[in-house]
């Protein structure tokens, strides 16, 4: 959603914080803002400006000795209350009775900001946009009473108290000019130790170039960070020290940790865009995620993340896969792996729909919370759903040290590096690998022998360089959709394994190039989609070779018969569909077992969608409306 860096040391603000807002803008980039403390009782420096961050850095440069000082606070925003308008872009601003200024940061929704903005014009403050931050903030400036001893951090904890909702905020204030505060629940922040500095952001991308400690601050939670001149007498000429409490003033003690993270990893190495970075990377991508998790050798997967429930997951008596979007997907094909491989029960759900329906949890159930920023809203209050239930929690997350990561009983992570394109392509691919090491890691407990294991796993440690073969069609894809680009409404169906790719691919389709995509089993057009076929219009077909091949064959003659274009992803040397695809398209991929098809066929309409969004113009890795990250309901 929205992206919060914030900063409290011995350097220049400003310019660092719009460098961290310029990792964190695949978050959100409806409008962006910064603000910084001049100096002790000198005010604050506000600039703020719709559009990119790019905008702000321009307007921020026309007067750059403005926003002079150590102490800051910016962001990136993804618009959830109140229009796209400077007035509603962050920092908002509060006045204290003290004549002081508040500058506040957030990402996430406060859902009572109606009643306290009441309240708080009742107490004569005036509003000057329509946001829910804007209220925090004037709460925060309203309960500032330094003469009472009620420092800015105590405004904070006291504020929090009022709020409900979802929060990540960082606060300064001009009459604390070496202070900063931040507090989270339901948002991701981190927290980075930095030299005679602290650096606060919504995720890590925007804290590697700084520092490799951080704090992980937990919800409730509130973070008094100091950094400033050492009292006379000290031999160190600067002084930092932090805190942790929660809302409530209770200390509570932090543990630092390290990042797994390093800039080149998050760099564009070349690529035009980060998104076709991550679709190239896959096979190494893949090879990192199953390091060390492939023994050929025994005929066995080792997940360290599980060992310690091996033996509950084998009397498993039920597994339910929850994510959303295109981990949704992944949720889906794991549905199809757990339940051939394992031969356990599983039923897939979108977590939105699980966490409201009042589901049924009985004895020996295993929620799988599928998420690459392992931050998901729905996700989350889906896990903690099914946790209340009775239900053990998975989860297959890939950023490390995220919320997902620390709240469920277990788990195993992507390990396919940061994924910063908004579109979610190598993270998919690693859900996929992962939830068929995990199918694979119950069912060898379960019923499958070593032999068919040692199969799979062969199989499945072959796939990285399959998919090579697949990235060589690229160019040939982007000739595809020149001739398609133009079509407004697409169909993408497949059978088995390939229907969730199938959704996968009309997804990515519609997210980057914004045309209408639909995805559904291939037996499924015959009950009413048909009706959309007309002339030329684009069906994109999975079709390689499988037990369901011949069906799929025959709905091809039947968009084939009413003059649909036909965009068909199929095995290598397979010449029996060549007849029915005349003057059409046909990507190959090799062949590999049913089970691990989605890891291949997936690849060509990454590429399709990627090619599509280039061909009409658009941004690949910001995509409009959208944010890496959906962190609030
Ligand atoms: C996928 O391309 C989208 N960006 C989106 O559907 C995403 O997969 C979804 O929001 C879930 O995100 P998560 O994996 O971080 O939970």
């Amino acid at each position: 959603m929205c992206g919060i860096v914030a900063y409290v040391g011995n350097k220049s603000a400003a310019a660092l914080l719009i460098e961290g807002l310029k990792r964190l803008e695949y978050r959100g980039y409806d409008s962006a803002g910064l603000a910084v403390v001049r100096g002790q009782d000198q005010g604050i420096a506000l600039c703020r400006s719709v559009g990119r961050v790019s905008v702000l850095e321009a307007r921020y440069a026309k007067d750059a000795a403005i926003y002079e000082g150590q102490l800051g606070v910016a962001h990136t925003r993804w618009a959830t209350h109140g229009k796209v308008t400077e007035e509603n872009a962050h920092p908002h601003i509060g006045a204290t009775r003290s004549g002081h200024t508040v500058a506040l940061v957030h990402n996430g929704t406060i859902e009572n900001y109606a009643t306290l903005r009441k309240y708080l014009e009742g107490r004569g403050h005036q509003f000057y946009g329509q946001s829910d931050t804007e209220v925090l903030a004037k709460l925060v400036a309203e309960l500032y009473e330094p003469q009472k001893n009620i420092d800015l951090e105590r405004a904070v904890q006291l504020a929090l108290q009022e709020v409900t909702g979802a929060y990540a905020i960082a606060v300064i204030c001009d009459r604390e000019a070496h202070t900063l505060i931040c507090a989270r629940k339901g948002s991701p922040l981190t927290i980075g130790l930095a030299d005679n500095a602290y650096v606060v952001a919504s995720d890590q991308s925007a804290i590697v170039a700084h520092t490799t400690q951080v704090i992980h601050l937990n919800d409730y939670q509130v973070a008094r960070l100091c950094a400033g001149p050492s009292d006379h007498g000290s031999n160190e000429p600067w002084s930092i020290d932090f805190r942790t409490t929660t809302i409530d003033n209770v200390t509570v003690e932090q543990q630092v940790t390290e990042l797994e993270l390093d800039l080149q990893q998050i760099e564009l190495a070349g690529y035009p865009h980060y998104m076709l970075k991550e679709i190239m990377e896959q096979p190494e991508a893949l090879r990192t995620s199953m390091t060390g998790r492939l023994d050929l050798r025994e005929g066995r997967v080792v997940l360290g993340g599980l060992t310690n429930m091996s033996r509950d997951l084998a009397r498993a008596r039920k597994f339910i896969i929850t994510g959303q979007g295109t981990a949704y997907h992944a949720a889906l094909i794991g549905e199809y792996l757990m339940e051939e491989m394992a031969r356990i029960p599983c039923e897939c759900e979108y977590a939105s729909e699980f966490r409201y329906r009042n589901p049924v949890i009985e004895e020996g159930t295993f929620v799988v919370a599928v998420s690459q920023s392992g931050e998901t809203s729905d996700t989350l209050e889906a896990l903690r759903e099914a946790r209340e239930r009775g239900a053990v929690s998975l989860g297959v997350v890939n950023v490390v040290g995220s919320t997902m990561s620390r709240e469920t009983d277990a788990g195993v992570y992507l390990r396919v590096g940061p994924e910063i394109g908004v579109a979610s392509t190598k993270a998919f691919l690693g859900q996929l690998a992962v939830l068929t090491m995990m199918a694979l890691y119950v069912g060898r407990r379960r019923h499958l022998s070593q032999q068919t294991i040692g199969e799979l796993l062969t199989e499945l440690a072959a796939i990285p360089d399959k998919i090579s073969q697949v990235l060589k069609q690229s160019e040939k894809i982007q000739a595809c959709v020149e001739k398609v680009v133009d079509r407004n409404n697409w169909l993408f169906l497949g059978r088995g394994y390939n229907y969730p790719v199938a959704l996968e691919g009309a997804l990515k389709l519609k997210e980057l190039s914004y045309i209408h995509a639909e995805g559904m089993p291939a037996a499924e057009m015959k009950h009413g989609p048909i009706a959309l076929i007309d002339e030329g219009m684009p069906v994109v077909f999975i079709a390689t070779q499988g037990n369901q091949y011949d069906k799929v064959i025959s709905n091809i003659e039947e968009v084939k018969a009413r003059g649909g274009r036909i965009i068909a992803v199929a095995t290598e040397g397979d010449q029996h569909i060549e007849r029915y695809c005349e003057g059409d398209f046909i990507f190959r991929v090799p062949h590999a077992a049913e089970p691990l098809q989605p890891l291949l066929t997936t690849v060509p309409l990454q590429l399709l969608a990627y090619h599509a969004a280039l061909q009409r113009g658009h941004d690949v890795d910001k995509p409009r409306n959208l944010a890496k990250s959906v962190t609030v309901e």
